[in-house]
């Protein structure tokens, strides 16, 4: 079955609020005419509203890089589910490795935050991945696992388009040293394998299992041609609006 290819920009902590206004509209520009693949971009918190307006009535969706469980409340530094919707942003990273690795943030902690997002009409991308260390001591598929779950523990799924995954490998971000397509593959296999496990077969069948990690104009062909990679979670490319456009214009 054909899944819609979703291309997401994670911007992370880059561009001041002229850069992204002016990048944000090379995507825009980069995506007319584009009808059978979505992408996404996520600025930094403070980007959002200028890049929204910019965005505004194109098909480049709007994603934060975090967001929290509960509508408001005393959670110094986080931003709520419907900030974002207030900014028509309706999607979030969540999970992502630099989360995990720098802030400490645990498969409980990121659960909630899936939980949470849902709750309020965000659509996850919950990361995954593994270190090197792990995948050179053959733990690789554990941690994949055991992320996946905590991450999705409890959590239902009716509308595939609600909930889209995103394997990173650790090794991988922002080291320029990719995984093959024949480990990304794997690894997309071993996860929608899981994903069949947990839900219902129609639905674990359509969520979308991006890849991230050192994606470029070079390789990104390559990756998206396997039968399980739905898309890719650039970084460093995503900030050029030429390597960008090359990679959304994958074939
Ligand atoms: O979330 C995507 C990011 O972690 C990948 O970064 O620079 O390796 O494309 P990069």
């Amino acid at each position: 079955m054909q899944r819609i290819p979703l291309i997401a920009g994670n911007w992370k902590m880059h561009t001041s609020l002229g850069e992204a206004r002016a990048l944000a509209g090379a995507v825009v520009s980069a995506c007319e005419g584009l009808t059978d693949r979505e992408v996404m971009i996520a600025p930094p918190f403070t980007a959002l509203a200028t890049v929204a307006e910019v965005v505004r009535g194109s098909q480049v969706r709007l994603a934060a890089q975090n967001v929290c469980w509960e509508e408001q409340g005393a959670f110094t530094g986080e931003i709520a589910p419907g900030m974002l919707r207030e900014l028509e942003c309706r999607m979030a990273i969540i999970g992502h490795s630099e989360r995990r690795q720098i802030f400490g943030e645990s498969d409980g902690l990121i659960n909630r935050r899936v939980a949470g997002a849902m709750r309020f009409g965000i659509t996850p991308v919950l990361c995954f991945g593994e270190t090197l260390a792990e995948r050179e001591s053959g733990q690789t598929m554990a941690v994949l696992e055991r992320q996946v779950r905590g991450g999705l523990a409890g959590i239902s799924v009716v509308e595939p388009a609600g909930m889209v995954l995103a394997y990173e490998p650790v090794w991988a971000i922002g080291t320029g040293k990719t995984a093959s397509e024949e480990q990304a593959q794997e690894a997309h296999e071993f996860v929608r394998n899981l994903l069949f496990e947990m839900y219902e077969k129609s639905i674990a069948r359509q969520m979308r299992i991006l890849y991230g990690g050192s994606v470029n104009s070079g390789n990104v062909d390559a990756l998206l041609r396997q039968p399980d990679i739905d898309g890719a979670l650039v970084g460093g490319a995503s900030l050029k609006a030429d390597s960008f456009e090359r990679i959304i214009h994958f074939r």
